[in-house]
């Protein structure tokens, strides 16, 4: 990805330390944010400076791998299975940060440098499997389709490209003339913050709107296609993915449009037989009661929006039931949401 004539991912690691595009001052201040050892990379995947199931995944690879570079000579085995829980703890729900935390675990236990050529090669297989969700979801698009998409599974949410809006950069790219309506995403805004601003960057026209007038613009039949990222898919086809996906694929369901979810290997779960099986993280209720942003004089604010004295409940995450998912985008083709179907293609 592009950014002031650069080009970036959103997540890599050089020599010990892992960098990472601080996700938490964009839109407004595009920084460099490095963490030096496997802890720093626990907090920032905690407070979110890096987010999203394939980015939070190569973080996770990048930090087990630093935990090994960390591991006293005469402890390694003690020192780095302290760091793999402390990585697990950071963030529940999304797979990808599992499925990177074991893989580079076990590549340590061959050789240090093992440890990171694997957290190097998961960042790069997240890359090119992005590319070819983006290729096969292309082919969804006809001219002048008018996409809705919710939270943000753009590059910022990988390593490059993403899932949900790798097909519509590449529908842009080929003269598709998309549109797109991005939800807000309330709490944190991924949305309004992350998804409208990477739109902006690569010139996609698009509009945000509140999350709640998804409804009425299905209704005016303003909304041709819904594409969503996902943040674990369970071996039926259900899928988790930011608060607010299942009312959107409720809506969709009922006013006939297709819905589909993009998502690379590394987000299913084969041991979770249905969504029930998914953890579902619960964030700290500040998110919903506070909001952050900046004033006219371009300082950062941050101010209560809620009536004070009351508390809020804030899920991160919600299920949608695998039978409202028109089908899943992997890097594989396009497949049902059936246990068959992903069984299949997670073999090949
Ligand atoms: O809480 P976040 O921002 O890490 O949420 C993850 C997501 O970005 C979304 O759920 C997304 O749609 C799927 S992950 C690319």
């Amino acid at each position: 990805m592009i950014v002031h004539e650069k080009n970036y991912q959103t997540v890599w690691m050089e020599g010990q330390s892992v960098f990472m595009i601080d996700q938490n001052k964009l839109p407004f201040e595009f920084e460099i944010h490095e963490c030096k050892t496997y802890w720093d990379s626990c907090m920032a995947i905690t407070d979110m400076t890096v987010r999203g199931a394939g980015a939070i995944g190569a973080a996770a690879g990048y930090a087990m791998a630093q935990a090994y570079l960390e591991a006293p000579e005469d402890d390694i085995d003690t020192f780095v299975t302290e760091a793999r829980a402390d990585i697990e703890s950071t963030r529940p729900t999304a797979r990808n940060l599992f499925y990177a935390v074991e893989k580079v675990f076990e590549a340590g236990k061959v050789s240090r440098v093992n440890a990171t050529i694997t957290a190097q090669k998961i960042a790069a297989a997240d890359a090119e499997d992005s590319w070819k969700i983006g290729q096969y979801g292309n082919e969804l698009i006809k001219k002048s389709t008018r996409i809705l998409t919710h939270c943000n599974a753009g590059w910022l949410a990988f390593v490059d490209y993403g899932t949900a809006l790798s097909p519509i950069y590449q529908a842009h790219k080929s003269g598709k003339e998309v549109f797109v309506y991005v939800d807000e995403t309330r709490p944190r805004g991924q949305g309004a913050r992350l998804t409208a601003w990477e739109l902006q960057q690569q010139g996609v026209p698009h509009l945000i709107i509140p999350d709640n007038a998804a409804a009425s613009l299905m209704a005016d039949k303003k909304i041709d296609l819904i594409i969503v990222g996902a943040d674990r898919i369970a071996r039926n086809g259900d899928v988790a993915n930011k608060i607010g996906t299942y009312g959107c694929a409720v809506l969709a369901h009922y006013h006939q449009i297709p819905f589909y979810v993009a998502a690379p290997g590394s987000t299913f779960d084969m041991e979770c037989a249905s969504g029930k099986d998914i953890i579902i993280e619960h964030r700290n209720a500040e998110e919903v009661l506070f909001q952050d942003g900046m004033d006219a004089n371009h300082n950062r604010v941050r101010i209560r929006i809620a009536s004070p004295g009351s508390n809020a409940y804030n899920p991160a995450f919600d299920i949608t039931p695998a039978r409202l998912i028109t089908g899943i985008i992997t890097e594989k083709g396009i497949i049902k949401a059936h246990a068959q179907s992903i069984k299949a293609v997670l073999k090949e």
